[in-house]
Formats: C-alpha cells, sequence, structure tokens
C-alpha cells in the first residue's frame, strides 16, 4: 500500500482513506481512468455492480503492473439481489467479472427498506458468509440509516466495517456519523465535493484563496480531518493529482466552523433518502 494515511477497521484490517471513484464513468471510459488514477497515486477504487463497470476496474489493476494486495477495491450488491441465493450468484459474477479471487470491501449498496418485506438482514448474513470463507477481507453497508444500523447490531453477529452515505458540507449527515463513531463503524463520504456545487461556494473560495489552495482540495481536506474515508470522482488526470493533494495544509479550527455552518439540513441532500429509495435496476 502507498503511503497514503490507513483508518484502522474493526475487523482489524486498514482502508486508505483516499480513494478513487468511479460511478457514472462510462465502461468504455473506466480502464484508462482507473489507470490514470493509479499513476497519479489513488490505490483505492471504489465501484459496483450498478455501476456496470467491474470489469473494466479488474482490467486496469492487471494492466497496472501492481501486486493484488498493493490495490484496495471495494464493491456493492446491486439492489436487484438482496434475496440470499441471488446475492450469492451476484457476487460470484463480481468476482469473475473483476478477474479476482476476492475483494476488499463489499458493501449492500442501498438499505431497500419498502421492498423485499424490508428483509436486509438476511442479505447481511449472505455477506458474513463472503467474509468467512475468505472472498471478501472486509464488508460493510451503504446508505444505512440509524434504525437500519440498529436492526443489524440487534439480529446479527458482525457490525459493519464502514457504512458509505452522502456527507458533503451542505449535508454533513452528522447524526449517521455519530452513530457510526460510537460503534466503531467507519464513515466514508460519497459525493464529498456536493457532485461538484461545493466549489461554487463563496466561502468555500474564500478559505481556498488565503490558503492557496483549490476549493476541492479545502473541502477534501474538512473531510480528512473529520475522519472520514473520501473519494471524489473525476475523469480528469490533473484534479485527480490536486484532489489527492491534502496533506501539506490543515484547517484551522475558524476554517472547519465556517465549512461546518455551510450545512443546509435536509434541504441540502443530494441524493434519495434512504428510508424511501427502491430503485431496483431491470
Ligand atoms: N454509495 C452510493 O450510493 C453512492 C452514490 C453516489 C456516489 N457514490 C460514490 O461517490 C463517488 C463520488 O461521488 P460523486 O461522483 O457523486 O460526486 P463528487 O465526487 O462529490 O463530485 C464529482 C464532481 O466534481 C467534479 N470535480 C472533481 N474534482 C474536482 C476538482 N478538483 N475541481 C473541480 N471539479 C471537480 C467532477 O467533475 P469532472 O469529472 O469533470 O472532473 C464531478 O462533476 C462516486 O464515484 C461513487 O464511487 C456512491
Amino acid at each position: 500500500m502507498s503511503s497514503m494515511p490507513g483508518i484502522r477497521l474493526n475487523d482489524g484490517r486498514t482502508i486508505p482513506q483516499l480513494r478513487f471513484g468511479v460511478f457514472q464513468i462510462a465502461p468504455s471510459d473506466t480502464a484508462r481512468a482507473v489507470s490514470e488514477a493509479f499513476e497519479a497515486g489513488y490505490r483505492h477504487i471504489d465501484t459496483a455492480e450498478m455501476y456496470g463497470n467491474e470489469r473494466e476496474v479488474g482490467e486496469a489493476v492487471r494492466a497496472s503492473g501492481l501486486e493484488r494486495d498493493a490495490v484496495f477495491v471495494t464493491s456493492k450488491l446491486s439492489n436487484a439481489f438482496h434475496r440470499p441465493d441471488d446475492a450469492r450468484r451476484a457476487f460470484d459474477a463480481t468476482l469473475t467479472d473483476l478477474g479476482f479471487d476476492h475483494v476488499d470491501l463489499f458493501l449492500i449498496h442501498w438499505p431497500l427498506p419498502t421492498l423485499y418485506d424490508g428483509d436486509f438482514v438476511s442479505t447481511w448474513r449472505v455477506l458474513e458468509e463472503f467474509q468467512r470463507d475468505g472472498r471478501t477481507r472486509s464488508i460493510g453497508v451503504s446508505n444505512f440509516e440509524i434504525g437500519h444500523l440498529e436492526r443489524l447490531a440487534a439480529e446479527t453477529d458482525t457490525l459493519p466495517a464502514v457504512n458509505q452515505i452522502e456527507v458533503h458540507p451542505y449535508f454533513p449527515n452528522d447524526a449517521v456519523r455519530a452513530y457510526g463513531q460510537e460503534h466503531g463503524i467507519v464513515t466514508e463520504a460519497w459525493a464529498p465535493l456536493a457532485q461538484g456545487e461545493v466549489m461554487k461556494d463563496p466561502a468555500i473560495s474564500a478559505i481556498a484563496t488565503r490558503l492557496g489552495r483549490s476549493p476541492s482540495q479545502v473541502v477534501l481536506r474538512w473531510h480528512v480531518q473529520r475522519g472520514d474515508v473520501v473519494f471524489p470522482k473525476t475523469s480528469s488526470p490533473a484534479r485527480m493529482r490536486e484532489n489527492l493533494d491534502l496533506f501539506e495544509f490543515e484547517l484551522g479550527p475558524d476554517d472547519m466552523a465556517a465549512l461546518a455552518a455551510l450545512q443546509q439540513g435536509a434541504a441540502g441532500r443530494i441524493g434519495p433518502h434512504p428510508d424511501t429509495f427502491a430503485w431496483v435496476p431491470d
């Protein structure tokens, strides 16, 4: 693994704090983007069955010449496959598409509490099975609210190592993060740049100008100092490097507070609410 900071997970493993996300990167562009991310210094790639580009992520890992153990790869279960036997088949397909014998982290992508009779617990038990047989090193969830996490805690043997949720200055998602902190579940911040919106914010631009940094670096540094795993998406190699260059400066308490003050409550959420989201791919 590179010199990038790592965060300890509740299963004893370590996860690189900065990673490269490939949501909305077309399959035809993914291998190039991931290769450029490796060149820029990323060693942690976030994909998902529903992104349709696992095959190309695997190709880029093989083409990189990096040892498999030098790269941390996360993927996620499709919303279509929560039933245990479907999840088993889908995970086989994930490993086949990636061309790996294991992933580093596998997540339930959405809880879907209005589908499958509200049963994400049996899905979680299948992920525990994948971890026991060594085909994923760590297991976690994505878009789980506190109630969903409490159910897993009450009804299963393993707490998720991570919860990947929407987090950015307009929607800091602090209640779910606090639950994670109390229970040893690492928060991974998706849409860390509010899908590009924060770059236009005058309060962030003012801090960036004062520190001689870019707005994206200020926001990503805020995430890093909050202790979350963070993974901005970009198709540009120059921005990939810019988004990694976060360790030569620090935000003081006033700057951290100024970013916290940008939160907009529920109105700041960009993505769907996990309690009601029920989209399933064909
Ligand atoms: N678990 C989930 O349900 C879920 C949901 C959504 C996303 N995610 C994950 O989160 C990752 C990131 O989220 P996201 O793609 O939604 O949003 P994001 O990373 O917050 O923002 C991406 C946008 O910011 C722009 N950008 C990135 N770096 C920049 C820079 N240095 N300067 C200026 N603009 C910059 C990108 O433009 P260019 O590409 O043009 O540079 C793109 O338009 C995804 O790739 C995915 O892996 C997970």
